[in-house]
């Protein structure tokens, strides 16, 4: 059966209690802690680099997923790499070599992760797939917690998760951005085995709560 994952997106967590935000998911059982990596040129955003990781790292066992919403995310493999991530995603719109990345992430001991906006298509990345540990999909335009679930992006993980399935290959779907109890189960049906939730989580007046009931409502597609 399939197991779900929830990563909590910190992003949507006070950046001046990160280690409050960290312990807080550790007693709320989260499976992963989503670090969203942002250099304000792919993205618009800035957020953390390096050295928040690392900070992180000290504090904690939790598998760390880093989101690179970066341009030329090889030059920083290798950081993020000594700074403890256990999981790396780097963008298929801006890295043209994404084989050589995903071999330098899986050598430093990391899984490497293909991610990809919303309008870009599955076809894209048909022959990357064969390359990497995880497709990380997303469902709102990467920048920014808080926006709404593009319901448009459904389609497109199934036919990942179809290519996926045809090939046999070992890959999980990850997607990313305006998950909440509301559109968990349609994103778990789809096929997304590790779902990341920000806002939903952090703005919540009970965060412990809010990830038990994002869990409940994504096992409730595969009953
Ligand atoms: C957006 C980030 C997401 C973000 C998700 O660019 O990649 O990880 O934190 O936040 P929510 O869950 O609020 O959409
Ligand atoms: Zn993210």
């Amino acid at each position: 059966m399939t197991n779900i994952r929830i990563a909590p997106s910190i992003l949507s967590a006070d950046f001046a209690r990160l280690s409050d935000a960290i312990r807080l998911l550790e007693e709320a059982g989260a499976d992963l802690v989503h670090l969203d990596v942002m250099d304000g040129h792919f993205v618009p955003n800035i957020t953390i680099g390096p050295p928040v990781v690392q900070a992180i790292r000290k504090i904690t066992k939790l598998t760390l997923d880093c989101h690179l919403m970066i341009e030329q995310p090889q030059r920083y493999i290798e950081a993020f790499l000594s700074a403890g991530a256990n999981m790396i995603s780097i963008h298929a719109e801006a890295e043209t070599h994404l084989e050589r990345a995903f071999s330098m992430i899986r050598s430093g001991g990391a899984l490497a992760g293909l991610a990809i906006n919303p309008a870009t298509s599955a076809a894209t990345i048909e022959d990357a797939l064969q390359y990497c540990d995880f497709v990380l999909i997303m469902s709102v335009n990467p920048g920014f917690g808080g926006q709404k679930f593009l319901r448009g992006v459904l389609p497109k993980i199934r036919r990942i998760r179809e290519m996926i399935q045809e090939r046999r290959l070992p890959v999980k779907i990850e997607v990313d951005g305006g998950i909440d109890s509301s559109t968990a189960a349609s994103v778990v049906d789809a096929g997304a085995e590790i779902l990341v939730a920000g806002s939903a989580i952090f703005n919540a007046t009970n965060p412990v709560e809010a990830l038990r009931s994002l869990r409940t409502a994504a096992s409730s597609a595969l009953v």
